[in-house]
């Protein structure tokens, strides 16, 4: 079990990813041809040679980017809690000003603006957390960076983390200020002693900046799950879910396979029930703009997540994970549950909890709802709280019901 000491990981249960590079030009293409699955390992997919990817960067004119915007969007239209922006990704070209490679957005691009100080500043402004991704192992651009797919064993890996990777954290830890965590990938072959060493290198400029779980070797401070993957079982620790919005991290064009927002929706929720962390992503044009489509769903889940965040921020894991049920899903806090309505309903049975009800209400409104303890299949031990006629045909609103004890509890199954 993970559980980091970071109280605010526990709490903030929603965060945005950016992944944001010079992949993002190409958009999924390359000499006339699309890229099968995630848009920014075209460089490896293709295995475009390093002298023909670099010259990217002198395309790289991102002029629409707008960091005030995307992190005030974030918060205030979005309610999330934390931004994870991608430094450097695989392809090896760092997204800040790097003092110990020139192949930085700062000094290889007509750009030459630091867009990670941007973010920081906004960052401060809006108070937001940042974290900052980081590919520690792959570097497909650094001769001993590990390339995934090809024979790896020539490597100096040494020499590419005391070279690059070591210096380049280094800066990113004392140049943008407090860093709320370092969002680890793919450690490939990294061993025991180099995870260790990478994390002890962290803490060494920011002991309160967290780890996470891709550093490898099980030493991260909580588990990243699999991309868009929600575990079934419980899990005790502290966990994140990173999660697209279409099909790719970074941009490509033709990816329109959007999830609506109420899919989104259901996905948050499910998650925040089981204890975990959303981790969405959104990832800019070359231009710097965030695809609409992208804003409009999260304009709408930010809907429901602003009028019901005491359902979201701060909840702790339901215990058990029965209580994925049709109508609603279930979220909670100390003497608290709240019933997530998804699907119209005339009243809300949950069958097998056997909680002493005090009080039910609507989140938003704070009106009073009817309740009844006993369902129609058992005397005792359900709960059904009737629907408010004009509510009978919404879906996404939030009943809390205040209980006696700490949280939900399970009748005993008996066959
Ligand atoms: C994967 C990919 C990467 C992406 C990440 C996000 O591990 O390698 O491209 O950044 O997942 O979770």
């Amino acid at each position: 079990m993970k559980d980091t000491k970071q109280q605010w990981f526990k709490e903030a249960k929603y965060g945005l990813f950016i992944h944001w590079g010079l992949y993002s030009i190409l958009a999924g293409e390359w000499k006339g041809k699309e890229v099968e699955g995630i848009g920014e390992w075209i460089m490896n997919r293709f295995r475009i040679p390093v002298e023909e990817y670099r010259p990217l960067a002198a395309q790289f004119d991102p002029v629409d980017f707008n960091a005030d915007e995307i992190v005030r969007r974030a918060k205030e239209d979005w309610g999330m809690n934390y931004l994870v922006f991608t430094t450097k990704h695989h392809d090896g070209f760092a997204m800040y000003d790097s003092q110990c490679s020139d192949y930085n957005i700062v000094k290889a691009t007509p750009f030459g603006r630091d867009v990670l100080k941007e973010l920081q500043l906004a960052c401060e402004k809006y108070g937001m957390k940042l974290g900052l991704y980081y590919s520690q192992a792959q570097d497909w651009d650094d001769p001993d960076g590990y390339y995934a797919g090809v024979d790896n064993s020539q490597k100096n890996f040494r020499a590419y983390l005391d070279r690059k990777c070591k210096p380049q954290l280094k800066e990113l830890l004392t140049n943008y200020g407090d860093i709320a965590l370092i969002w680890f990938d793919t450690p490939m072959q990294m061993t025991q002693e180099e995870s260790q060493e990478l994390f002890d290198y962290v803490k060494s400029f920011q002991p309160n900046c967290l780890v996470s779980g891709r550093i490898g070797n099980n030493l991260g401070e909580y588990m990243s799950t699999g991309d868009n993957f929600i575990p079934l079982q419980p899990y005790a620790g502290d966990w994140e879910v990173p999660a697209t919005l279409n099909d790719t991290w970074g941009f490509k064009k033709n990816d329109h396979n959007w999830k609506s927002p109420e899919h989104i929706l259901n996905l948050l929720l499910k998650i925040n029930s089981r204890g975990g962390n959303y981790l969405l992503n959104i990832g800019p044009d070359a231009k710097g703009n965030v695809p609409q489509a992208s804003i409009d769903i999260l304009n709408e889940v930010g809907d429901f997540v602003k009028k019901n965040s005491e359902a979201i921020y701060g909840t702790k894991a339901i215990p058990a994970p029965v209580y994925d049920l049709d109508w609603v899903i279930i979220t909670g806090r100390p003497h608290k549950l709240y019933l997530n309505v998804i699907k119209p309903t005339k009243r809300v049975h949950i069958a097998a909890m056997d909680n002493k009800v005090t009080r039910a209400y609507l989140l938003e409104t704070g009106e009073e709802l009817e309740f009844r303890i006993g369902g129609p299949t058992r005397a005792t031990g359900n709960v059904t709280v009737m629907i408010p006629e004009e509510y009978k045909a919404k879906k996404f609103y939030t009943i809390a019901l205040d209980i006696e004890e700490e949280t939900l509890v399970n009748q005993d199954l008996d066959w």
